[in-house]
């Protein structure tokens, strides 16, 4: 019997009527298992809660912050409204060593638990601005999930607090500190590899929008309990994400990732928008099922201004292509993607080849198994890609940086906590109100018929 096994029987065994969230969380638990963390309690560990743990709660703990041993991480509190979700929760960190308590309300989750240094929020949207003000407000350093909220004025509200209290606040858009991001962008700003960037494309397409089904009876959460924190029926908990009154739909949910990185690289937000929309009456859901939406952003590349044109495309009705993020120039392009290593680099072909990319091309001989030289002395060579021309390079990677993709935003900001003299954010809460102007108002464009609908530089200002 494996130790993983093992460990996974047992945990089931204790878990009572939450062994029905088994197949929920067996992955994660499989992840948290190695390697085992040293036991907290040293002076100087960061104690930390956790506010919301569903989905995206369990995979910051279990796939992260379980595992992180260098952080010297103690978990002190795990808050959530349903009841079995959060004794899942509490008992996992138990496991681990840490002396976690459970709370129902983050209101007596701050009363109980003076000593905290910061909370990882990972509710859903409509909660984020309450939470997140009331926990910088006692003190504490907060991580915050996209999509910030699913208003501007809650978003406002974070950006307020944080200035006002000094304690900081990173919104979750994790691409800002992914590894392979870091590399692309220096690729992007550093050798200015696309040349003069004219263009942003992205999508993010997939088969059937998310919904969740209802849990077996025993793990359903109480009726009253979630009654009282704002959701008429368990459909309303498991599915806000379908729900105008819980979310910002899916441009927030999703484009909000892509819609942030163009922001992060083209270091603009963007003055105007427009976009269509189509509801799918099969898809029971109050927002579209999906949107295109094309962009403008003012830039200033190289001194001078260069209007970038973008379209961003969500379909929630195939997965053709997945999701990515591609910058255009008029030198080369290039394709951004969180999970693998099909960020790549294409040059045109006739442009000069700078030393940047003789180095690149090298270094993909040297690195990369069954690499054939873009490169044949001076001359280029073209790689045939049907109607594409030019060299594409695979971008320089240290697979030792392959971590889960939400790792180094984490390590981000507990490094800031620990030292918030010396560590910037990578996502602080201006930046991510700039996200969130930058996808919520296409909702407001939609809701005025798709047109023209222009962002004033005013209006990504928090006074
Ligand atoms: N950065 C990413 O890649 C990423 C990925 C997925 C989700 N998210 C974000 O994470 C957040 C949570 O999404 P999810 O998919 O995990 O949702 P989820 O529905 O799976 O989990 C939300 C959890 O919050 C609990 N909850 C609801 N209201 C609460 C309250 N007032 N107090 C305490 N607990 C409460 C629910 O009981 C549930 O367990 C969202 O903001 C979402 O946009 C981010």
């Amino acid at each position: 019997m494996t130790r993983t096994g093992m460990k996974r029987r047992e945990f089931l065994r204790a878990a009572g009527a939450g062994a029905l969230l088994a197949a929920a969380w067996a992955d994660d638990l499989a992840a948290a298992d190695e390697p085992q963390p040293p036991a907290p309690g040293k002076d100087d560990d960061l104690n930390i809660a956790f506010v919301g743990i569903g989905t995206q709660g369990r995979v910051l703990l279990a796939s992260n912050c379980l595992k992180m041993a260098d952080q010297r991480l103690r978990i002190r509190a795990i808050c959530d409204i349903w009841g079995v979700r959060r004794e899942a929760g509490v008992r996992l960190v138990r496991k681990y060593g840490h002396e976690a308590r459970g709370y129902e309300d983050y209101r007596e989750m701050l009363a109980g638990e003076k000593d905290l240094d910061a909370v990882i929020i990972a509710t859903p949207d409509w909660t984020h601005a309450e939470i997140a003000v009331a926990c910088l407000k006692a003190g504490k350093h907060v991580y915050c999930e996209k999509e910030m909220s699913n208003t501007l004025e809650g978003a406002r509200s974070m950006v307020r607090a944080a200035r006002q209290t000094g304690k900081l606040l990173q919104i979750g858009h994790q691409r800002r500190s992914n590894p392979r991001y870091l590399t692309a962008l220096e690729y992007v700003r550093t050798h200015r590899a696309l040349g003069r960037i004219t263009n942003a494309y992205g999508q993010w397409n997939r088969f059937r929008g998310l919904r969740v089904p209802a849990p077996a009876a025993a793990a359903m959460p109480n009726a009253a309990t979630i009654a009282r924190h704002g959701y008429p029926g368990v459909e309303h908990l498991l599915n806000w994400r379908w729900y105008k009154r819980y979310s910002g739909g899916p441009i927030a949910d999703l484009g909000s990732h892509q819609v942030d990185v163009f922001n992060w690289f083209l270091r603009a937000a963007p003055r105007a928008i427009s976009a269509m929309s189509w509801r799918d009456p099969a898809q029971p859901s109050e927002w579209y099922t999906s949107v295109n939406a094309m962009y403008e952003w003012a830039t200033t590349q190289a001194g001078r201004e260069q209007i970038v044109q973008g379209f961003y495309q969500l379909l929630n009705t195939s997965s053709h292509g997945g999701y990515f993020e591609t910058l255009i120039g008029d030198e080369g392009s290039m394709n951004l993607r969180e999970f693998d290593g099909r960020m790549g680099l294409r040059r045109e072909e006739n442009v000069v080849v700078p030393d940047f990319e003789r180095e690149l091309d090298q270094w993909c001989v040297k690195n990369i198994k069954g690499f054939t030289t873009r490169l044949d002395g001076t001359i280029s060579v073209k790689v045939p890609s049907g109607e594409e021309s030019g060299r594409i390079y695979p971008l320089p990677f240290d697979p030792r940086n392959d971590r889960p993709v939400h790792w180094a935003h984490l390590v981000n900001f507990f490094s800031a906590v620990r030292n918030p003299k010396n560590v910037k954010l990578n996502c602080p809460a201006d930046e991510g109100y700039h996200s969130a102007v930058s996808v919520l108002r296409v909702n407001d464009c939609l809701a005025a018929g798709g047109g023209r609908l222009e962002i004033k530089p005013e209006e990504y200002v928090v006074s």
